[in-house]
């Protein structure tokens, strides 16, 4: 990738600098330099941006860019890892195996996936063979995904798996620690929770066990649903 430059250096090569990107449409496409909280005025213009994107290898692998499902005004934004095959193949995140999970936890309090929660993931193109991103493509595409929070403004952010909880808060720690755990990200309720996938893999509804544990997190965020719901605006 020799366009690709420092995502945490000030100095942008001259060709950039020169263009001093003014809105969205100018920030190239190939380049992985930042791009500043506000540049899109709405979600249509993200979504195109990222189809176009170039930013990372990944996008030489994808058929379809994942950007997101859901409510684009929703209160509660569920944050992935990134496309598998199906979601690449369907240009939608969390439509596989991991997806029809998630929508059932969701459903088991009555949460709605049309209307209650933005589903998105931290990279917009699927990893060759399901491999988690690296932190290159990691780093090239998470201000896509700041660029989402703030756009639709979620009351609640649910983090599934530890590459989201690295990639949005930046901590580093194991799911099975901090679940069911809120903290505080930019003035943000989130709560890190396991990764659909992985409840997958551990089938057991056994108490302490993660479905077990999963059906405790997805009753308290209710409950924090309703709390931040019932305050007035
Ligand atoms: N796993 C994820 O993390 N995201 C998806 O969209 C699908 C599976």
């Amino acid at each position: 990738m020799t366009e690709q430059i420092s995502l945490f250096g000030n100095q942008l090569p001259p060709e950039v600098d020169a263009l001093s990107p003014e809105t969205w449409e100018q920030i190239p496409t190939r380049a992985s330099i930042p791009i500043p909280s506000g540049t899109y005025e709405n979600l249509e213009q993200l979504a195109q941006h990222c189809n176009q994107c170039q930013r990372c290898d990944l996008a030489g692998g994808r058929t379809n860019v994942v950007v997101s499902r859901g409510n684009p005004n929703a209160p509660i934004m569920i944050i992935g890892e990134g496309p598998g095959q199906q979601e690449d193949e369907q240009g939608l995140p969390f439509v596989g195996k991991s997806g029809q999970l998630l929508d059932k936890i969701l459903a088991s309090v009555r949460l709605d996936t049309k209307t209650d929660v933005y589903i998105c993931n931290v990279v917009k193109c699927r990893p060759p063979g399901n491999r988690a991103p690296t932190a290159g493509e990691v780093a090239a595409c998470i201000p896509y995904l700041k660029e989402q929070v703030r756009l639709v403004d979620p009351k609640i952010i649910l983090l599934t798996g530890g590459t989201a909880l690295k990639g949005l808060v930046g901590v580093k720690q194991g799911i099975t620690k901090v679940r069911g755990n809120w903290m505080e990200w930019e003035g943000r309720n989130c709560m890190a929770i396991f990764h659909p996938a992985y409840l997958l893999r551990n089938p057991s509804r056994a108490k302490g066990k993660p479905k077990w544990l999963m059906w405790q997190d997805i009753q308290e965020i209710k409950k924090k649903l309703d709390e931040v719901n019932s305050q007035p605006a």
